[in-house]
């Protein structure tokens, strides 16, 4: 806290920028603040109030200056000291292995007196999917921040480089650090050698600016709301933020930045560049990242350092499976000799030195061409439009096909048949049509009408108040009906072995069924008749339709295939009404009242229950001999699943309709409600999300999470 004193502005001024960037190192780069925001706000008020009493005081280096000053006129251009090379790329382990070999091959061939020992000694870094910026210093001051440019010469971008947060604007002497505040240094084995701090030093820096995946998800949702410009990523969003004009803009762009090298100052000529002496200490890649640390640079805390290349390797790999849960994009790791003096010594190829590669991850998003949209239908009728794709490689395997959420989200984007389109594929997730890419257009593209009429079966769509998709109404849709058959026999519901999709349609094309309850009437001859069917495979199928009589309760519910109802709410309405008939009787006041069962669920059952035919199918399935009756457990607890207890709040579009995720998170025992307050355990955030959700659960601290982490929390759990 500032304390009142009796010296000078000018003394009162510095005290503060010390204390001020003290605290920012603390924060910034040791993630271990020791004031809270307020106080340092107060502290940074403190200072404003004199540079505003005393504007001759301000200095180029002042925390204060981060807030952006005038517009620019455009960009000068700056030289680098030395040019900003580049990577080679590996796709996999054995890439890595290979550009081991090539190493040692090369170091054998043409350099003298090599210890090879020297080449296993590697550090791994997350190669963060931003923007690189050099930042240089002189006297321990940030005086020039710059962009990669062509590698030669860049911008100079000085102006938005000091809003960025972690840019240190002055670097960190000893006694800056104060006594108490060791910087924690990892084991690394070999200890580091003293390496220079000092207010005089010159140097410049590597590093790469980014955004959060969350301030970016949130940013991106303040520009729509404004009706301005989105970004498609986050590194075009740091990208964009760093090149603009007006500072001041920058500054209210969340942009922080990871450093890891020294590029040295410009070399005399015939002589190459050395970056592995420090202030005349021979210094390695580890050396650097722990000097850098100590100087006030933030330096990610996934680096490490490796003996043996398949160690190396499989910390990349641990990474790529990983990607998803940092709060900032990689896209790829760097594997790097630890040895610079190696490294340098070993020159490069092109743009790319030898002594490092870049192990990168398969890409999440990629353009192709829409060819057709086609429409599926659910077996609770749902019609939804899937994208038909010029093929495409993306995340290792081919994409030809991808989703288009529903009608809505098509013409909200303005996607057009014959579009060139931006795909995203996140995890496991499936691959998505995020939009159109408009630049690209020819003229030709057709805008993209919402099916009238059911496509197969003819019947005017609906639309169900409060959802996006369309629906085909008719209960004997013969869409509609072979994928709830489908369901019925599936793993999860009446397990019916041996009667996969194929065999289904053989039996709905020959006419041998048109319902499930069908099923149970099937006689051998009638199987007979059928392609590939002989005696065997006949009597083996008939004995497991026969089997399935004996299938739970719960397991009949669910393969009635009632919109919304899965597992844990089919055992829920199982053991609170013990048979079908009860199911068949329940009152939508009384499914309410049900542990475990949510207002969707309760509302999708109790509209099911009224339908025409439900009673007539259930009767149909009794007669057959499907009538498993169970104890009723009322008393019993049933909030029971993975998202028992905890309270969601949905905001922006997901992959599915909201009410199918709301639905599947009441199924796996969570509440969906739909305001943020203290006791929501997680706010889903999905493409143009509302902003006042967002800021809620910021203030309050809710953690926010995407669709491919809600996901994962099942599994999790
Ligand atoms: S090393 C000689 N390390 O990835 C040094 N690059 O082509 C060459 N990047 O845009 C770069 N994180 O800015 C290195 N830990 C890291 C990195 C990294 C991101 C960027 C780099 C460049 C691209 C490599």
């Amino acid at each position: 806290m500032p304390k009142p004193s009796i010296s000078s502005p000018a003394k009162r001024a510095a005290d503060l920028r010390e204390q001020l960037n003290h605290h920012s190192y603390r924060y910034n780069v040791l993630d271990d603040p020791t004031i809270s925001d307020a106080e340092y706000d107060a502290l940074m008020n403190a200072l404003r109030e004199i540079e505003t009493a005393h504007p001759e005081l301000v200095t180029l280096d002042s925390p204060t200056q981060r807030v952006g000053g005038a517009v620019a006129e455009g960009f000068a251009k700056v030289r680098h000291p030395q040019p900003i090379l580049s990577l080679s790329n590996a796709f996999d382990g054995a890439g890595v292995r290979a550009w081991r070999e090539r190493v040692s091959k090369y170091a054998q061939a043409n350099l003298t007196d090599v210890d090879l020992s020297r080449l296993d000694d590697f550090v791994v870094e997350p190669k963060i999917d931003g923007l690189t910026v050099v930042l240089t210093y002189e006297n321990g001051m940030f005086t020039q921040g710059a962009t990669r440019g062509d590698g030669v010469v860049g911008e100079d971008i000085t102006a938005n480089l000091r809003t960025v947060r972690g840019v240190p604007l002055m670097l960190q002497s000893k006694e800056a650090r104060g006594q108490g505040d060791k910087v924690k240094r990892k084991k690394t084995g070999a200890s580091s050698p003293h390496l220079p701090i000092s207010s005089s030093l010159h140097l410049s820096v590597r590093g790469e600016a980014y955004m959060t995946l969350a301030e970016f998800k949130r940013m991106n949702d303040e520009l729509q709301a404004k009706g301005e410009k989105t970004y498609a990523n986050p590194r075009n969003f740091a990208a964009g933020s760093l090149r603009q004009l007006d500072s001041r803009t920058t500054a209210s762009r969340p942009l922080n930045v990871y450093c890891y090298a020294i590029i040295p100052p410009p070399s005399p000529p015939g002589e190459g560049a050395d970056d592995s002496v420090i202030g005349g200490v021979r210094a390695t890649q580890w050396d650097t990242l722990q000097y850098l640390k100590q100087l006030g640079f933030p330096v990610s805390d996934i680096s490490k350092r490796f003996a043996t290349i398949e160690e190396a390797i499989a910390y990349c790999e641990e990474y790529a499976s990983k990607r998803d849960e940092l709060p900032f994009e990689i896209d790829g790791m760097v594997v790097k000799l630890n040895d610079l003096a190696l490294a340098n010594a070993l020159g490069f190829v092109g743009k790319d030195p030898r002594g490092a590669v870049a192990f990168k991850f398969p890409a999440r998003e990629t353009t192709t061409l829409l060819r057709e949209v086609k429409v599926n239908i659910g077996r609770t009728g749902n019609l939804v439009p899937s994208a038909v794709l010029e093929p495409v490689p993306l995340g290792g395997i081919t994409i030809s096909n991808a989703t288009l959420h529903n009608y809505d989200d098509i013409a909200r984007k303005d996607i057009r048949l014959g579009d060139r389109v931006l795909i995203k594929r996140a995890g496991d997730v499936i691959p998505y049509v995020a939009g159109p890419v408009v630049s690209a257009r020819t003229g030709a593209e057709q805008v993209i009408a919402p099916p009238t009429h059911c496509p197969f079966c003819g019947t005017p769509v609906e639309k169900h108040e409060g959802e996006v998709a369309l629906s085909c109404p008719n209960d004997e849709c013969p869409g509609k009906v072979d994928r709830a058959i489908e369901h019925y026999v599936g793993r999860g519901a009446m397990d019916i072995e041996g009667l996969g999709t194929k065999i289904v349609m053989q039996l709905l094309d020959a006419e041998l069924i048109e319902d499930v309850a069908d099923l149970y009437a099937l006689k051998k001859e009638d199987l007979l008749q059928l392609d590939k069917f002989a005696e065997k495979k006949a009597q083996n199928l008939l004995d497991s339709i026969e089997a399935s009589k004996k299938q739970s309760l719960e397991r009949i519910i669910v393969g009635l295939g009632i919109r919304h109802i899965g597992e844990v709410a089919a055992r829920a309405l199982a053991n609170y009404y013990g048979s079908l008939d009860a199911v068949l009787n329940a009152t939508p006041e009384e499914l309410q009242q049900i542990d475990g069962v949510g207002p969707i669920i309760a509302e999708s059952v109790a509209d099911w229950v009224k339908r025409d035919n439900t009673r007539d199918l259930v009767q149909r399935l009794q007669h057959a001999g499907v009538n498993p009756v169970q104890e009723v457990r009322r008393s019993e607890g049933l909030k029971v699943g993975p998202f028992a207890g905890k309270t969601f709040v949905i905001t922006g579009a997901l992959s599915e309709e909201r009410d199918a995720v709301a639905a599947w998170i009441e199924d796996l025992g969570g509440k969906v409600t739909d305001s943020v307050s203290k006791k929501t355990s997680y706010v889903v955030v999905g493409e143009a999300p509302g902003a006042s959700k967002i800021t809620k659960a910021t203030t309050l601290n809710v953690p926010m999470i995407g669709e491919a982490e809600l996901r994962r929390l099942v599994i999790r759990d």
